[in-house]
């Protein structure tokens, strides 16, 4: 039996398709931030949402970290057009399912694993995978995705993580959370491998708590400004 015979056939993995892919740049372009979005009362989302949005701010993560956040996002999702709502803590297959589920346009994840990243791109919805180096991002791009979150950004290296990223890695485009801060979010979004950064300040606790909407309106209007 020759070598070529005893190879068994490659597994056929699910790739990232191209509308996917131009929606994704649309999420990162709208806007230099992200907010990462932790609700614990799914009412307050569309308030908080509007805010953002009229501060400049149109693509919106509500995490999966409180047992509000998917039908936060399900209420954002059909009740404020502008924006574009996802899904973040993204962490399993039945995640991706329940978030495609309530209308999330797109899904970030901390970091992968195998079958979330399958089940992501089979989702057909943009994705963020996140990644906290080279191996995981070697993933990634088997999948044929090109855009990824860094995380946690400031912790595996921050600026100059993304900057050795660009050497082997020159097409991928990044979204770095963690750590990332109105004083610092410059040197993240000056660099041409980073397409937006992510970050939990514009919406501070207190400010959710207490119906804020103009304070939260106010730091998303400064976050706007951010562009390099
Ligand atoms: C995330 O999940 O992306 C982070 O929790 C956001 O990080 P930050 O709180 O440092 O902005």
């Amino acid at each position: 039996m020759s070598a070529q015979s005893k190879q068994s056939p490659q597994p056929v993995q699910p790739s990232a398709s191209d509308a996917a892919t131009s929606t994704v740049d649309a999420v990162m372009s709208a806007a230099p931030v992200i907010p990462v979005i932790v609700v614990n009362d799914a009412d307050r989302a569309v308030p908080l949402a509007q805010a953002l949005v009229r501060g400049g701010i149109t693509s919106l993560e509500i995490t999966l970290r409180t047992p509000a956040g998917l039908e936060a996002i399900r209420t954002v999702a059909a009740e404020v057009p502008q924006a574009r709502v996802g899904a973040g803590t993204v962490l399993s297959p039945a995640d991706v399912e329940a978030c495609a589920e309530v209308g999330a346009t797109f899904l970030v994840s901390p970091g992968t694993t195998p079958a979330l990243l399958d089940a992501m791109v089979a989702s057909g919805l943009a994705v963020l995978p996140g990644v906290s180096g080279p191996a995981e991002l070697m993933s990634v791009l088997e999948r044929g995705l090109t855009r990824a979150k860094l995380f946690p950004a400031s912790v595996v290296g921050g600026p100059a993580m993304l900057r050795a990223l660009g050497g082997p890695f020159p097409d991928v485009r990044f979204c770095p959370t963690g750590g990332v801060s109105p004083s610092n979010a410059r040197d993240y979004l000056s660099l041409g491998n980073v397409a937006c950064v992510g970050g939990s300040w514009l919406t501070p606790r207190d400010a959710v708590e207490a119906g804020d909407w103009d304070h939260i309106e106010e730091l998303a209007r400064r976050a706007a400004a951010l562009r390099p």
